[in-house]
């Protein structure tokens, strides 16, 4: 496997850290998406302060979108029919400097040494430059910049010049590039989206002695919005327009710095009138505060994540580097106000504009909720937020009764134009509920359950009733649906949706009667508020128990959809490797004609209802759908690893981890300049706790069947469970549990049970 940063940059993999010792040649568009910062809110792209993108000038908020209509030549009823995609935001970043008159630019002049890099410890991007001009000017550049982790709205930079071999005029002149527009998608739909041209109108633009406050309106979706910067230099601004220039005439070896305090707010945040105030409060508290401040308080949050959260790979420093990577990623992408999600691509590109998919729910979630579960938490919120939307999708679709979340989305709207790759994934009504149903099991709060929870559950779970229908031998089946497999779609009895559809209708009858068992007034407001009617709840229990689930007794394996078996298998010897992925050089209806996955399907069955098949099963439908799948999607190997390990194909397992783990890092799916692949970053996590560990929380407990892999030394992880933080540590030697804070903990290992207790809280046992 190449190693990008390794091989391009000659540095090696750094197990906190990811360097780079060059600022341009082929990588640094790739550069700029891994080099991100962000804070679950402001992402700034890792371009740098003195402009020059190789590839996309980026500064996105979670949340913050345009919206526009989608024209379709050949229209139907129900199609989605507003796009909403995440802006391009003002680019508050922009730093010129000049040396005796002359720009500082990559290109011109020498570079005598540079070194950029990003500590996930620190949270901080770190960049030093040593440059001669072309008349033999040499400065050294130190820069910092940081988006905060505990300042929703502020991001700052540290800019320091220091003049090496010459007496003389230096300045930085700091500014926010307002012209900005979004990257346009051309034929890839992964890459970008479909507006042209400047989504921004500029209503007023004041600047004083210490700063800007740039307000601004998006023309469609009419939020305001306010980008700030501010300022604390020695010298005094000497503002020309919209360019606050600092000057100093520094003698060898002095040292002029900028420190730029930047905010971002909109009225997505907080009412109109608030925005501009608290983008001018939140500046001047940083700059109070100080750059110093917020890089000690950076440090004390990551601090706390890290504690918590690391997973610690030994023997093998570049599969840990990008475990690490992955999970930084995971922190700075994921949405924590409950009104913002985490997109496919976080906040450090444009890649399926900004959207939230099932992603989150199936990939991401876990993470979180092992992790740090009061974010996992925030996310269902943001589906209960939404349930409105989902109600109003399910009338367009015909439901009487219900709510359907959109494939796709920022704000709720469906935004799937596409709808046999889209709106046809109902699965995700069950994926919302799998994840609610693990949190409960996860935490045991059931006042979420009663107070959010279950109205999301019911009212999702009615939309099974509602599409569903029995046959004439009686099965429930569900037709005219797509997978998670985008390489089939528009079909009947897909194996996942339907077990899926089962697990949920079964957790919605067994959640209203133990509401109405346990807090009458609560199950009566949620009855009330859904209109829940006689009779529902033994629908669902009917339905469940009469489900068609796809079985083909002759191969013994379970059948991804009633007709996949009896479609042509994909010529795979014939395919040239350059023909990959698929569905950018074959027409859908020749790829859906065809037995040929795009990802994991009855595979992430296997994983996600993992009490429900056998071992033999499991191995049978792991050996055929490894045959017909491409992996086309990124959200696909790390669920065959789980499942690899599962089944005991230990060299497997490891493979598909590993095409994993560092797939945005070598970019092995060739478009990570367009954005991180969050669902994978969380999937080798996944990969780690439910993989080589064995980990699975159902509802028959608490388990985990570690193992050691042969190229690793030792690796350790924590999870906060059922009120435990629980650290499990695999070597060679065995595996140690321990309770590391909690009362007590009971799991199985490989079947045997243990219980760990404040006076007992740790054992060690045999791997297998
Ligand atoms: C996958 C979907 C996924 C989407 C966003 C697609 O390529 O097939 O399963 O939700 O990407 O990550």
């Amino acid at each position: 496997m190449e190693n990008v940063i390794d091989v391009i940059d000659a540095v090696p993999a750094e197990p906190w850290q990811i360097r780079e010792t060059a600022p341009l040649g082929p990588r640094a568009f790739l550069h700029e998406t891994l080099f991100a910062l962000g804070n679950g809110y402001i992402g700034l792209r890792g371009t740098h302060e003195e402009g020059g993108a190789a590839g996309l000038e980026g500064s996105y908020l979670n949340g913050f979108y345009e919206n526009e209509a989608i024209h379709y030549p050949e229209n139907a009823y129900g199609l989605a029919r507003t796009n909403e995609f995440m802006l391009n935001v003002p680019n508050a970043k922009c730093i010129a400097l000049t040396v005796e008159g002359e720009r500082f630019v990559f290109d011109a002049g020498k570079l005598l040494a540079y070194e950029r890099s990003l500590d996930f410890r620190k949270g901080v991007l770190e960049r030093t430059v040593e440059w001669e001009s072309p008349q033999g000017h040499r400065v050294r550049i130190d820069s910092r910049r940081l988006v905060c982790f505990g300042r929703k709205h502020v991001a700052a930079i540290e800019y320091r010049v220091t003049a090496l071999n010459f007496a003389g005029r230096v300045e930085i002149a700091s500014r926010i590039d307002s012209e900005v527009t979004n990257l346009q998608a051309g034929d890839d739909p992964r890459v970008g989206s479909a507006v042209t041209g400047p989504a921004l109108s500029t209503l007023s633009r004041e600047a004083d002695g210490e700063g800007e406050l740039l307000l601004q309106r998006t023309r469609n979706s009419g939020f305001l919005l306010a980008t700030g910067m501010r300022h604390v230099c020695a010298t005094a601004s000497a503002g020309r327009g919209a360019v606050h220039a600092f000057g100093a005439s520094l003698r060898e070896g002095e040292a002029l710095t900028l420190h730029k305090f930047i905010a971002y707010v909109s009225s997505r945040d907080v009412a109109e009138d608030e925005v501009p105030r608290l983008a001018r409060e939140e500046m001047a508290r940083a700059a109070q505060d100080g750059f110093a401040h917020l890089v000690a308080e950076q440090g004390v949050y990551l601090d706390r994540f890290w504690r918590e959260a690391d997973v610690q790979i030994e023997g093998d420093d570049a599969l840990q580097q990008g475990v690490r990577f992955n999970q930084y990623h995971l922190l700075q992408s994921v949405g924590r106000d409950g009104r913002t999600n985490i997109a496919a691509k976080g906040v450090t590109g444009e890649g399926y504009e900004g959207h939230y998919f099932w992603d989150t729910e199936i990939y991401v979630f876990p993470f979180f909720l092992f992790s740090r579960p009061e974010i996992a938490r925030a996310l269902l919120q943001y589906r209960y937020n939404g349930l409105p939307k989902a109600r109003e999708r399910a009338r367009q679709m015909s439901h009487a009764t219900g709510a359907l979340y959109p494939w796709r989305t920022i704000a709720g709207e469906e935004c799937s134009a596409y709808y046999p790759a889209g709106t046809a994934q109902y699965h995700i009504n069950a994926d919302v509920a799998y994840s609610i149903r693990l949190y409960l099991l996860a935490t045991g709060d059931f006042d979420f359950i009663a107070q959010y929870g279950a109205e999301i559950v019911m009212e999702t779970a009615r939309i099974w009733t509602g599409i569903g229908s029995y046959d004439r031998e009686g099965r429930f089946c569900i037709n005219e649906v797509t997978g998670p497999d985008e390489y089939t779609a528009l079909v009947n009895n897909n194996y996942y949706t339907n077990a899926m559809a089962r697990m949920h209708m079964r957790f919605a009858a067994d959640m209203a009667e133990r509401l109405r068992a346990e807090r009458p007034a609560d199950f009566a407001r949620v009855a009330g508020a859904i209109g829940l009617e006689d009779g529902e709840i033994a629908a669902w229990r009917s339905a469940s128990a009469a489900m068609r689930l796809p079985y083909d007794e002759a191969l013994g394996i379970h059948e991804q959809d009633d007709s996949f078996l009896s479609k042509k298998p994909w010529d795979f010897a014939g395919t040239p490797k350059d023909k990959y992925p698929l569905l950018l050089h074959y027409h859908p209806l020749v790829i859906y004609r065809h037995q040929v996955c795009k990802q994991a399907d009855v595979v992430l069955a296997l994983l996600l209802l993992s009490d429900e098949f056998s071992l033999d099963d499991k191995r049978r439908d792991f050996d055929f759908y490894e045959r017909v799948t491409t992996h086309d999607s990124s959200l696909s190997s790390c669920i065959f690893s789980m499942v690899a390990n599962e089944v005991g194909y230990a060299d497997k397992a490891y493979h598909y981890f590993m095409e994993t783990a560092r797939l945005d890092l070598d970019n092995t799916h060739a478009n990570t300049e367009y954005g991180v692949h969050t669902a994978a970053m969380a999937g080798t996590w996944l990969g780690v706790a439910y993989g080589f560990a064995g980990m699975r929380l159902t509802g028959s407990g608490l388990r985990f069947a570690p193992a050691l892999p042969g190229k690793w030394t030792s690796y350790r992880f924590q999870v906060h469970v059922q009120g435990a933080l629980l650290a499990v540590s695999v070597d060679a030697a065995g595996v140690h549990y321990k309770l590391a804070d909690g009362e007590s903990l009971a799991f199985t290992h490989h079947g045997t049970a243990v219980q760990l207790t404040r006076a007992n809280p740790d054992i060690r046992l045999e791997a297998a």
